[in-house]
């Protein structure tokens, strides 16, 4: 459906058409702006811009709604699984039982790392931080599968990144956890199902159901959010025909920010600093009201979020319940449910629609669940793998489009004439 949309200056009156999506959004189509007005237009962030039409992921920020390809994100962590949800995102549909077993099939298939990839891990020094280890390992896998630097991805390379990349990562996470704490690694089981595996691999001794239940509910709750960062540099490096190991890789990379993905490392940091110095929260919540002072509340805010995080308020109920089943009594989450009762209080946070994000409590469950805290921002990069390849593969699917490369508006020297040093 299209309306249209005008544009007065300097006289002339332009036309631009208004696209509206299924979920009543609607857009300025600027595709044609520069071309009619000389204008362009500039805005810091994105944060009022659209980069594509997309069917994976749906989020309402004042409503506190997320939908994975139209299902809630409640019923979905309540009732599905992380791998039923990577397929649902990368294929649009829920599948059957005998497409799920397939599914499941084929990331089996990778239960191991070539030879070469394991000599890299083992070159990194024990306290590299996994982001940079899984981040350049990734990277490295375009060297061992020459098949995917093919710049017209077949399908059939779209359908093996996916399993092949969610069974590889997990690996290369757990193993170099290993390395991180002088054990060998554990080879991979995919009969223990995807989320047990990964802690089967991660540490000695019998994993709990329940445990493993816990994490793989983390995992579908960071499946996905539509133009993030770090999905949006997915996007833009897959928007050059590079291949998806360079995708990926770039988007680990933007993830390691504490702004984004690092906030729930940048989160357990600040609760242990709070507790350190006293356990007082009102006086870091006083930090960062301090314009003068660079501290924020990491957890507390988001770009669309204007209201609860949904996936917030799911993690919360399942940090209670994962450390009571685990018998922790962990003075992080008193002190974590005291600092978000007093920043809800309070106007400078009411004011600017400041709530707890994904980050804020899942680094207290990863804890609990005995993984170190340099590796929370890994633990991301594991739940959003599937997001990341389902978006980068609508992007090759997209017909029209076209390579990422924004305009600018150039505030620098006019013309000026080159100088011979004894002049300057
Ligand atoms: C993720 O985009 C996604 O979907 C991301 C994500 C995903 O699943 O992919 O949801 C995952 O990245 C969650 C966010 C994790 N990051 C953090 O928890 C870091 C702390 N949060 C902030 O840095 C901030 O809230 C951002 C980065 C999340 C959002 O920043 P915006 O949208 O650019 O907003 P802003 O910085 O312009 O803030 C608006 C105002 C400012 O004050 P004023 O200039 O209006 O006076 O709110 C203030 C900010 O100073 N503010 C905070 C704050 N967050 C915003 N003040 C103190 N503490 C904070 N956490």
């Amino acid at each position: 459906m299209s309306d249209n949309a005008k544009l007065e200056f300097k006289g002339e009156v332009y036309e631009l058409p208004v696209i509206t999506g299924s979920e009543k959004e609607s857009a300025i189509d600027i595709t044609k702006l520069r071309a009619t007005s000389g204008l362009i237009t500039i805005d810091n962030g994105f944060m009022n811009t659209g980069s594509c039409l997309s069917s994976v992921t749906f989020l309402n920020g004042e409503k506190g709604i997320l939908r994975y390809r139209g299902y809630p994100i409640e019923q979905l962590a309540d009732k599905s699984d992380f791998v039923e949800v990577s397929y649902l995102l990368y294929n649009g549909e829920l599948p059957t039982k005998a497409q799920s077993d397939a599914f499941y099939a084929d990331i089996s298939k990778f239960a191991s790392l070539p030879d070469g990839v394991k000599n890299i891990l083992n070159q990194f020094p024990a306290d590299a931080h996994p982001m940079g280890v899984v981040s350049s390992t990734v990277s490295a896998l375009s060297c061992f599968y020459p098949e995917f630097l093919n710049p017209e991805a077949t399908d059939e390379i779209k359908e093996k990144a996916i399993t092949q990349l969610m069974a590889q990562v997990k690996i290369i996470m757990a193993n170099f956890y290993r390395k991180t704490i002088g054990k060998d690694p554990v080879d991979s089981n995919p009969a223990l199902g995807y989320s047990k595996d990964f802690l089967n691999m991660m540490f000695d001794g019998e994993i709990d159901d329940e445990v493993a239940s816990a994490l793989d509910t983390l995992l579908i709750l960071h499946a996905d959010h539509e133009q993030n960062c770090s999905a949006s540099t997915v996007r833009v490096v897959g928007s050059s025909q590079a291949n998806i190991f360079a995708s990926v890789s770039s988007g680990v990379d933007a993830l390691w920010g504490q702004l984004h993905g690092g906030a729930n490392q940048a989160v357990l940091e600040m609760l242990e600093e709070i507790k350190n110095d006293g356990g007082d929260y009102e006086k870091f919540i006083a930090k960062a009201k301090d314009k003068n002072d660079p501290f924020k509340l990491m957890g507390f805010g988001h770009r669309v979020y204007k209201n609860f995080d949904p996936r917030a308020k799911i993690i919360k109920v399942a940090c209670d319940t994962i450390l009571e089943k685990l018998d922790v009594q962990d003075p992080l989450l008193e002190i974590a449910k005291g600092l978000e009762q007093a920043a809800l209080k309070d106007e400078y946070f009411v004011q600017r629609n400041l709530y707890p994000n994904v980050d804020f409590y899942s680094g207290i469950i990863y804890k609990a669940l005995g993984i170190p805290t340099n590796m929370f921002t890994a633990m991301f990069v594991l739940g959003r793998l599937p997001g990341w390849l389902s978006q980068w593969k609508e992007l090759r699917e997209d017909k029209v489009a076209k390579i990422a490369r924004p305009r600018q508006v150039y505030v620098g020297e006019t013309e000026r004439n080159y100088k011979d040093i004894s002049e300057r």
